[in-house]
């Protein structure tokens, strides 16, 4: 198969004048509408042929023996971007499309598919020429008054940007290998929050950077416990935010059957960062000679506050390089995060957390650049994303001095 190649039209410097320059002029345009004609009908074949390679396509047995249908194409735009339009087969939905579309553009000689819903059985499928996701996205200074307003998690490949509230009832997991761009995530996502009134940003932090001495004069700075001297503290924290968990519970109003957050009852975030890593440092601690080691208190805070703290407004946002189940305390705890991030890792640590589902994107994303990010949550497809981007952590360390909130305005009425 020859390389599908766009046809351009050759542009003349100068303006035809005579009979010979329009003759020339007339001759171009004639190659180029052939060269047009035969690149449509070729990406028609190649476009046919990549759907049945995929599967996405029909065998229908005939008299005459086995054929095959594939999605038929309508208009052939090009561009740039060059487009097609597609009607769906019976059956199928432009999801079904997500899965293979790299494949296919590639094919087609592009670098990605966008996907455009044009009616019930139409779609466009718009050929990429370079990464859509491949220049960093910087964070605009901005952040939210409140928990339920919507933080930006990041951009899409089609460019529209992706929001998450925090007061939504959902944990958050982020998985990526060393250097994947997990922490700076999380900068981001917390810069933005710092200021809200109706959150408590709570936590621990072996490494110290995304907690700890950058949150400094903040308020949330008590609810953060740092590095490995004293991992006793890390477990007395997190048992601590369960007592408040459980006193939650205990006093949600009649009538009620979730705690509302307000600046006197501000939706807890707890940030796990490099949990797995928590988890290690405990199990070197000497055991006690009764009652349940270091390991065990941690995980099993961990875990009330995963099954029970949606509730109570707590919501939990755990990084670890790999999600597995043994690192983060079971597969229980894993099954309880909704909101599910993939910086760059391995094919089947991608499957492990987003599903079979994923398993087409996983050789690429393997080689992800830092701040390239698979998310999945409950009704929506894996998506590919790139995050927002802080710049240096002094940066990050700005804005949580800026911004980080000191003291809350708290709502007597709300109190009460
Ligand atoms: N969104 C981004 N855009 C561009 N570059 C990024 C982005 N995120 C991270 N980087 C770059 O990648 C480097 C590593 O990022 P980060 O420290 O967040 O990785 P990590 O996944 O937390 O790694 P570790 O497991 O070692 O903690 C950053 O110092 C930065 O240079
Ligand atoms: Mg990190």
């Amino acid at each position: 198969m020859s390389e599908l190649v766009r046809p351009r039209r050759h542009h003349h410097t100068a303006r035809p004048s005579g009979f010979m320059a329009w003759l020339r002029a007339r001759r171009s345009e004639l190659e180029y509408q052939a060269w047009v004609e035969e690149f449509t009908s070729q990406l028609r074949g190649v476009f046919r042929e990549a759907c049945q390679f995929t599967g996405l396509c029909h065998y229908i047995s005939a008299a005459a023996g086995l054929t095959v249908r594939t999605p038929r194409v309508g208009n052939v735009v090009l561009g740039p971007p060059v487009s097609l339009t597609v009607e769906l087969m019976p059956g199928q939905e432009p999801e079904d499309f997500r899965a293979p579309g790299q494949r296919i553009a590639h094919t087609l000689g592009g670098h990605g598919l966008r996907i455009e819903r044009l009616s019930t059985r139409w779609l466009r499928l718009v050929l990429l020429d370079a990464d859509p996701l491949g220049d960093p996205f910087p964070l605009p200074d901005v952040v939210v008054a409140s928990g339920r307003e919507s933080l930006l998690l990041g951009r899409g490949e089609d460019g529209t940007s992706l929001g998450h509230g925090i007061a939504d009832a959902a944990h958050i997991a982020v998985q990526g290998q060393n250097g994947s761009g997990k922490s700076a995530f999380c900068y981001a996502l917390l810069a933005q929050l710092a200021a809200a009134d109706d959150v408590l940003i709570a936590g621990s932090d072996i490494t110290g950077l995304l907690l700890g001495r950058a949150w400094g004069d903040t308020l949330h700075r008590e609810w953060q416990t740092v590095g490995t001297r004293d991992l006793e503290a890390h477990a007395l924290m997190l048992e601590a935010l369960v007592a408040e968990m459980d006193r939650r519970l205990d006093t949600i109003p009649q009538r009620c059957d979730k705690v509302t957050a307000t600046s006197a009852t501000p939706t807890v975030l707890v940030v796990l960062e490099e949990f797995p890593g928590l988890l290690r440092a405990a199990a070197s601690h000497p055991k006690p000679k009764s009652g349940k080691s270091l390991v065990e208190r941690i995980v099993l805070a961990q875990l009330r506050l995963l099954s029970e703290g949606r509730k109570a407004a707590f919501r939990v946002l755990t990084l670890a390089q790999r999600f597995e189940a043994t690192a983060v305390g079971g597969g229980y705890a894993r099954d309880q995060f909704a909101l599910r991030l993939s910086f760059r890792v391995p094919a089947d640590s991608l499957v492990m957390l987003h599903g079979d589902e994923a398993r087409p994107l996983g050789q690429e994303h393997a080689g992800a650049a830092p701040g390239i990010a698979y998310l999945s949550a409950p009704g929506r497809d894996c998506e590919r994303i790139r995050v927002p981007y802080l710049g240096s952590y002094g940066e990050y360390c700005d804005r949580i001095a800026r911004h980080g909130l000191t003291a809350r305005v708290v709502d007597e009425e709300a109190a009460a």
